[in-house]
C-alpha cells in the first residue's frame, strides 16, 4: 500500500480525469518507476545541455529554486529561415499518420518517469499536476488520431504552433498532433521557459515515425523566433495559446505578412468568474472553489479568479474557504505533499508580488509561502466585483465578492461586460437557475456544481470567445478540421 502522504495531493484536488488508461498513484511498480526518475534527475542536479539549432545560449531554470537545469542553444532568424525552407507536408496516408501518433501516445507512457522529472524541474509542476498533464497530451494524441481517420482534406501547409509554460507537454503536443494528423508540416516554438520538455516531446514523436522534416523544433524566444515564425508568407496558418497580448501581437504581424485569409487559432486568456448560491453544498463548493483557484498554483487559463457568493452564505463559505487554504501544501512540487508548487519565474513572482502590495487593503486572508524559490502564497481578496480586477493575475491568488438574490442578472452583466468568455461556475440546487445563469453567460466552458479546470479531450472541447480565443475548441472536432485546407469551390458553369 502508498504512504500516507501520497494521498495527500490526490485527495484535496481529485485525481484527474482522463479518456487514456492513466496512471495509478496507489500502485507500487508505477511509483517506483517515479522515484527512479526523481533519483535520476534530482532538482539540484547539474545543468544538462539540450540539442538544438545554433543560436542564443539560454539557461533554463528550475522554478523551486532558481537553479539552472539546463542550457539551450536556441534557434535564431537564419535556423528559422533554414527550417521553414527544409519544412515538407507529411505525404503519408491518414491510417499511417494515425498509427504513428498512437506510437507516441504509448511512448509518452512508456516515458513517464522522465516526462513527470522534467515537468516539475523545468515547470514547477506538482506531481498530480504532471499525471493530469502526460494524461491530456495522450488523450490529444490519440484523439486526433482517431479523429483524422475520420475526417479527409489536404494539408494547409507548414504550420506554425507557438505554446505557453503553463502545459508545456499537453498543449505543446495538441496544437503538433492535431497539425500533423491533416498532414501538415509543423514548426514548433515552445515558450522559452520550456524547451527541455518539448525536446523529449519531439524526440518521442519522431522515434514513433513522425519524418524530421514534417516536424521540427524552434526553441527561442518571442521577439525573434516567434515573430519570424508568424510573419513569412510561406506559412500557411498558425496555431497560437498565450496570453491574448500576444495574440494580438500576431493577427497583426500575419496581417501585414501572410496571404489573406491564413488562418489563426488563438486561444488566450480568461477572467473566470463562478457563481455560488445560497442553495449549494457548502463542502462541495470549497473544495471545487479551491482546486479551480490554486491547483497548478492558479497557472492555469481555465482557473478561477472571482468568486460571487450569495450574501447570506457568504460569512461561513469564507471561512470554509481559509480553513480549506490553511490545508494546502505550498512548496517543493517535488514532494508528495505539495499541492501549490512555484509561479514560472522571478518575472511572475515579481509581478504578483506588486498587484497584492498594491491591493494590501484587499487581503482576506494568506498562507505562508518558502522563502526561497519563485513561490507565491495563496491568497484570498475581497473585491466589490469582477470589475475590480485589473487584469488577468496568473498565479494562486482569489478574488470574492458577495451579492444579493435580486442582483444576480448585474453579476452576469459585469462578468459578460470584461469581454473575456472562457470558463464558468455555478453552484447551485435550483433546477431553473442552471438555464438561467449558463444561457445568459458568455463562456466557452460552464461547469455546474463541480470544479472550473481540467476539461476532458473528445468529451469536453476546450477553448472561449471574445478576449480569451478565436476558437475552435482543442480536443474537438471542429479543430482538427481547421488544419486542413479549404474545400476548392467548384466553378458555376
Ligand atoms: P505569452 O503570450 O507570453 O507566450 C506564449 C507564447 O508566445 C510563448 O511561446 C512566447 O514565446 C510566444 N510569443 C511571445 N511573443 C511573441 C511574438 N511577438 N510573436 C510570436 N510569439 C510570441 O503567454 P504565457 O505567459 O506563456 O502564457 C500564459 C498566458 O496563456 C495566460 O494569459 C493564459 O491565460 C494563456 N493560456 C491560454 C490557454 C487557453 O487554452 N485559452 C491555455 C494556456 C494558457
Ligand atoms: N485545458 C486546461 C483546463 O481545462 C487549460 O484546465
Amino acid at each position: 500500500t502508498a504512504p500516507a502522504t501520497l494521498v495527500a495531493p490526490a485527495a484535496l484536488f481529485g485525481a484527474g480525469r482522463t479518456n487514456s488508461t492513466g496512471f495509478d498513484l496507489t500502485d507500487e511498480a508505477t511509483l517506483a518507476r517515479i522515484e527512479v526518475a526523481r533519483a535520476v534527475t534530482p532538482p539540484d542536479a547539474a545543468p544538462i545541455t539540450v540539442s538544438a539549432p545554433a543560436g542564443v545560449a539560454r539557461a533554463v531554470l528550475n522554478p523551486a529554486t532558481g537553479a539552472a537545469v539546463a542550457q539551450v542553444t536556441e534557434a535564431d532568424a537564419a535556423t528559422v529561415a533554414r527550417a521553414i525552407a527544409d519544412a515538407r507536408v507529411w505525404t503519408a496516408a491518414p491510417a499511417e499518420r494515425a498509427a504513428a501518433l498512437r506510437r507516441a501516445a504509448d511512448l509518452y507512457e512508456a516515458e513517464f518517469g522522465p516526462i513527470f522529472a522534467t515537468l516539475g524541474r523545468e515547470a514547477g509542476k506538482s506531481l498530480p499536476d504532471a499525471v493530469g498533464e502526460l494524461r491530456e497530451a495522450v488523450d490529444f494524441l490519440r484523439y486526433y488520431a482517431a479523429e483524422g481517420e475520420a475526417q479527409a482534406g489536404a494539408p494547409r501547409g507548414i504550420v506554425t504552433a507557438i505554446s505557453p509554460w503553463n502545459f508545456p507537454l499537453a498543449i505543446f503536443t495538441g496544437q503538433i498532433a492535431a497539425a500533423l494528423m491533416a498532414g501538415n508540416a509543423v514548426l514548433a516554438k515552445p515558450a522559452e521557459q520550456t524547451p527541455l520538455i518539448a525536446a523529449i516531446a519531439v524526440r518521442l514523436l519522431h522515434r514513433a515515425g513522425v519524418p524530421a522534416s514534417a516536424l521540427q523544433l524552434l526553441p527561442g524566444d518571442g521577439a525573434t523566433v516567434g515573430a519570424a515564425l508568424t510573419s513569412d508568407a510561406r506559412i500557411g496558418g498558425v496555431v497560437f495559446t498565450g496570453s491574448t497580448e500576444t495574440a494580438r501581437i500576431i493577427a497583426r504581424a500575419m496581417a501585414a505578412n501572410m496571404a489573406p485569409g491564413t488562418p489563426l487559432i488563438a486561444e488566450t486568456g480568461g477572467l473566470n468568474a463562478m457563481i455560488v448560491d445560497s442553495t449549494a453544498l457548502p463542502e462541495q463548493a470549497v473544495r471545487d472553489i479551491v482546486a479551480s483557484s490554486f491547483r497548478s498554483a492558479g497557472q492555469r487559463c481555465s482557473a478561477l479568479r472571482c468568486l460571487y457568493v450569495q450574501q447570506d452564505i457568504a460569512p461561513q463559505l469564507i471561512e470554509m474557504i481559509k480553513g480549506a487554504m490553511d490545508q494546502l501544501g505550498v512548496g517543493d512540487p517535488w514532494h508528495l505533499s505539495t499541492d501549490v508548487g512555484p509561479v514560472i519565474d522571478a518575472e511572475a513572482q515579481e509581478g504578483i508580488t506588486a498587484y497584492l502590495a498594491q491591493n494590501s487593503d484587499r487581503v482576506l486572508h494568506r498562507r505562508a509561502a518558502p522563502a526561497d524559490g519563485h513561490f507565491i502564497a495563496p491568497t484570498l481578496m475581497q473585491v466589490t466585483g469582477i470589475a475590480d480586477l485589473g487584469r488577468e493575475i496568473f498565479g494562486p491568488v482569489l478574488h470574492v465578492a458577495t451579492f444579493r438574490n435580486r442582483d444576480l442578472p448585474q453579476v452576469i452583466a459585469d462578468i459578460n461586460a470584461r469581454g473575456f468568455g472562457l470558463t464558468f461556475g455555478l453552484h447551485t440546487r435550483i433546477d431553473s437557475r442552471v438555464q438561467e445563469v449558463t444561457s445568459a453567460v458568455h463562456a466557452g466552458n460552464i461547469y455546474v456544481n463541480r470544479n472550473q479546470i481540467g476539461a476532458v479531450v473528445g468529451s469536453q472541447p476546450f477553448g472561449g470567445e471574445g478576449l480569451s480565443g478565436t476558437g475552435p475548441k482543442a480536443g474537438g472536432p471542429l479543430y482538427l478540421a481547421r488544419f486542413y485546407a479549404p474545400e476548392p469551390v467548384e466553378a458555376v458553369p
